[in-house]
């Protein structure tokens, strides 16, 4: 079999001990990889690593005297199929956002023709400087693939944005982008000798959401009574997790819009919070264009107070306290008006009684393509368990699903999907 050759770049960042697992995952998955390393990089991790584990030579600088290839950098980038920057400070992204080519990466970059996919990491204030992201827009310009950052502890020992992307998600979208190819055939047709690594793991059936991008709703959401109290529901995020935790695996790109949530989110996926009804709207609505499948997992509020106080709401003499509520956005039905052409939406329906009645009622009220129907008083299944129990319902029929576990079921939905997909 031809192999895909990779050109691996590590830049100077504290997350590029993880380089070295990309550069095996990408090994095992049957690519030869070629490592390239800046000066600062070689701070964090030294080149004998990644020569000890691919007999390759590691090019930091092409002056170097110990260096058997005179131009090496036209070489190394006319002779890779995907040139690979993992992690990508911000230092690398601002030199090929401005065609500097100042060492041997930069000029690699310059130089090269392959496509290109940079995973950034670094600290969240480098991340959300206004001179940085324009450097990640002028290179998606220039059709540069980003595999972004996500949210969670940094070295520095702050929160937030900028953490280096799970290096098994950077490897399934560097495999995804060799086979689908910037033209996006998709079919391994661009891998040299027609049996691709991705369409390998694709016949084992793992990777057969490569080409989604899933847009999923999770947990419960919380309306404000005043700053203090909140009118919400039981909702875990378990089952909206599992969706993406099994599309994820599955190849797809997911984003979550998260409400509360008593689970961790799992790790490669995009996390936008959207703890109010309106919030998660909001949220949805913003990343609905760029989704193909739409699923609302999240328990969300049917009727928030109308008017939240701004002071907590003290105890009177009073023995009632009357709140009015108004209706809250409808999500799933505003998801399938703006529906694009390809778009599939699911809806889950939660019921006490009448299950299967409420859900096909639901459907059609709200144009969904596929409804997962579960009885919450059944044990062993709704909210805050691991497992469940549903009835999968779309236009052509039922699929009843028995007690399974929420990861068990999430692939189920999945298969559920593609089907909807292929027909
Ligand atoms: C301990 C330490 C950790 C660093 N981590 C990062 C990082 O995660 N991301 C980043 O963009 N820069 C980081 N830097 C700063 C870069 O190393 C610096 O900008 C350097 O010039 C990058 O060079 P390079 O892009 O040529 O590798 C770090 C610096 C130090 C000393």
């Amino acid at each position: 079999m031809n192999k895909y050759r990779v050109g691996l770049g590590v830049s100077g960042g504290i997350a590029a001990y993880k380089a070295v697992e990309v550069m095996r995952l990408l090994q095992k998955s049957g690519c030869d990889v070629n490592v390239a390393m800046t000066r600062h990089a070689t701070e964090f991790v030294q080149p004998l690593t990644f020569k000890a584990l691919n007999e390759g030579h590691v090019i930091v600088d092409d002056y170097d005297p110990a260096n058997p290839d005179p131009i090496a950098h036209i070489n190394f980038s006319q002779n890779i199929d995907l040139l690979l920057i993992v992690p990508a400070t911000a230092n690398i992204i601002a030199k090929f956002a401005n065609g500097v080519a100042d060492d041997f990466l930069s000029s690699t970059y310059l130089a090269c023709t392959a496509p290109v996919m940079i995973a950034p990491a670094m600290n969240t204030t480098m991340w959300e400087q206004p001179a940085t992201q324009r450097n990640i827009e002028q290179l998606k310009t220039d059709g540069v693939h980003f595999v972004e950052p996500v949210s969670g502890e940094l070295a520095c020992k702050t929160v937030g944005t900028g953490k280096l992307e799970d290096v098994d998600n950077i490897v399934r979208q560097a495999l995804s982008l060799l086979e689908i190819g910037t033209d996006g055939k998709g079919n391994g047709e661009n891998h040299p000798g027609g049996e691709s690594p991705l369409l390998l793991l694709r016949k084992e059936g793992s990777l057969d959401l490569a080409r989604e991008h899933v847009l999923i709703t999770v947990g419960g959401t919380r309306e404000a009574i005043d700053p203090v109290r909140f009118i919400s529901n039981h909702s875990s995020g378990k089952m909206g997790f599992a969706v993406a935790e099994a599309a994820r695996d599955r190849g797809a790109e997911v984003t979550v819009v998260a409400g509360a949530t008593t689970v961790e989110a799992p790790a490669g996926v995009k996390v936008i919070k959207g703890i109010s009804a309106r919030e998660m709207f909001d949220g949805v609505m913003a990343e609905l264009p760029s989704a193909t499948v739409f699923v609302g997992a999240a328990a969300v509020a049917d009727y928030a107070p109308a008017n939240a106080a701004n002071a907590k709401i003290k105890k009177e003499d009073k023995d009632t306290l009357t709140l009015e509520l108004k209706k809250t956005p409808d999500i799933l039905s505003e998801v399938s008006k703006r529906r694009k052409d390809g778009q599939i939406v699911v809806g889950f329906a939660a019921e006490t009684n009448d299950v299967i009645t409420y859900a096909k009622i639901k459907m059609g009220k709200k144009g969904l393509d596929l409804v997962v129907a579960n009885d919450i008083t059944q044990s062993g299944a709704g909210f805050n368990t691991d497992t469940n129990i549903a009835t999968l319902i779309t236009k052509n029929g039922q699929v009843e699903l028995p007690l399974m576990s929420k990861r068990e079921m999430a692939d189920k939905i999945l298969d559920e999907i593609l089907k909807l997909r292929k027909a």
